[in-house]
């Protein structure tokens, strides 16, 4: 086997280049990709190494030798410990720029896409505070006393937080007063945690919060806290309970209602979405309505014309599409974002819109047999992609203009390819930062069939 050029547990000095997905600096040991946590690129720095594989290596920064021009104090006092966030020591303006280059790069690396245009990561105004879902995991301590946070790097174990910049502030406030509201004895102690971890969903138009408690089995305090907490913040206006399903609190059950409202409504670009405590909706207000405006942009519907919306959440591209439309089809798999959907559209006065509560990559390929078309088709699958028999569906459905959306630009990249593969080059990506201070990015990209493009040309 032929030796590496680093080990691990060796410190080697590195000059730190770019940015990689995940929000790793990569800097080169005699020609060895070194993956470095808590780098900036443009720093010098000792990178202790944590991990050898055949082709790359993983490290962490140990002290700055000479700072990026990028590199900036982070505020929050978590941060290094935490891995809910990435970048905070990196300028915002400098996260945007790698954001940037991380879309191009998967277009070109994983799409073999190089001649896609490419636009300037739109920014956020507020790249703080802007979260508007928080998923805590709960711990308990040694004297019995509950803290909620997050993940450290790398790790399982949660880190305790005093703060938190991502989420709004009253999600904070939420996990505050859960710490203090629930008595230690409740808890079921350390061996046995009953509360292992709390969503808060905030509408930022509301100023109003829902609560679900994941929980192991269903523990007696979950009323009593229920009330405590509706009396102690009173922009809580629901509070919801779900029972753990997997190993980790994220894989939980539907949630159930407590007490007060099952969901909320927020006003994002001037439309009014009812949105449930078990739906998706993009993670910040303020640039899903960027979102919502250059999807509306890009399909460019007309009266006579068909829309589907493929993974559809609440309606959240739908339905602005839709009251330009002749007809709007929504496909989604959850229940609750489908009730949602369908109470939006009757909410807007929308009666073209039909939500069909189904896996897409199963109904699809039936609607392609039938013969169904489209001539507009949007779709914002999950951070795995669509993936090929979507892409093939989608093709099949013959539409003017495909608007793909992606939280993944490696599964972006991979089925954008695809789609140009089927006839359905890409002309324009548009990254936006919904997730500042983390490594990841929402982009959108147009897709237009072959003879149109060729026409545009
Ligand atoms: C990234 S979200 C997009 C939602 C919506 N477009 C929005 O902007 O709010 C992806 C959505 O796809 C749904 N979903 C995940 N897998 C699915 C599948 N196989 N078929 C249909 N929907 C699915 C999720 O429930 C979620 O609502």
């Amino acid at each position: 086997m032929a030796e590496r050029p680093v080990e691990k547990g060796q410190t080697v000095r590195l000059r730190l280049d770019s940015l990689a997905v995940g929000g790793e600096a990569v800097g080169r040991h005699e020609g060895m990709a070194v993956f470095t946590l808590l780098g900036c690129p443009g720093d010098e720095a000792e990178v202790e190494i944590t991990e050898v594989s055949r082709r790359f290596a993983r490290g962490i920064v140990r002290s700055v030798i000479e700072p990026s021009p990028d590199r900036v104090d982070p505020p929050c006092p978590h941060f290094g410990d935490c891995g809910g966030c990435q970048l905070q020591h990196v300028s915002y303006e400098a996260q945007l720029r790698h954001k940037t280059a991380m879309v191009r790069d998967a277009l070109q690396r994983i799409g073999g896409l190089t001649d896609v245009e490419v636009g300037e990561t739109a920014s956020m105004d507020e790249p703080w505070r802007y979260r508007n879902r928080a998923q805590y995991s709960a711990a308990v301590n040694e004297s019995g006393e509950l803290a909620l946070g997050f993940a450290r790097f790398h790790a399982h174990e949660i880190v305790a937080l005093t703060e938190c910049e991502l989420q709004h502030p009253l999600s904070e406030r939420i996990r505050t007063a859960i710490e203090r509201l629930l008595p230690p004895t409740d808890q079921g102690g350390r061996e046995r945690p009953l509360l292992l971890g709390v969503e808060t969903f905030v509408s930022f138009s509301a100023g109003r919060a829902l609560i679900t408690l994941v929980c192991e089995g269903q523990p007696a305090f979950v009323r009593p806290l229920a009330d405590a907490l509706t009396e102690d913040v009173s922009e809580v206006a629901g509070v919801l309970f779900a029972r753990r399903r997997g190993r980790a609190a994220v894989h939980r059950s539907p949630a159930e209602l407590v007490m007060g409202e099952g969901h909320l409504l927020e006003e994002v670009g001037g439309h009014t979405y009812r949105v449930s405590a078990d739906s998706f909706f993009q993670t910040s207000p303020v640039q899903a309505a960027r979102a919502i405006e250059l999807v509306r942009e890009w399909a460019d519907i007309g009266p006579g014309d068909t829309v589907v919306d493929l993974y559809s959440g609440v309606g959240t591209f739908l339905l602005p599409l839709a009251g330009r439309a002749r007809r709007a089809f929504g496909v989604e798999a959850a229940e609750s974002a489908v009730s949602d959907g369908k109470a939006n559209a009757r909410a807007w006065g929308l009666r073209n819109v039909t939500f069909y509560q189904r896996n897409v990559e199963r109904v699809l390929p039936r609607w392609v047999e039938r013969g169904r078309t489209a001539d507009v088709v949007v779709l914002d699958p999950p951070r795995k992609g669509a993936g090929p028999i979507v892409t093939a569906s989608v093709a099949k459905l013959q539409p003017r203009r495909i608007v793909l959306v992606s939280c993944d630009p490696a599964t972006l990249a991979r089925d954008l390819k695809h789609l140009a593969e089927l006839g359905y080059p890409c002309a324009r990506v548009q990254p936006i930062d919904m997730f500042p201070q983390t490594w990841h990015v929402e982009a959108a990209a147009l897709c237009e069939r072959q003879a149109e493009a060729d026409g545009a040309a």
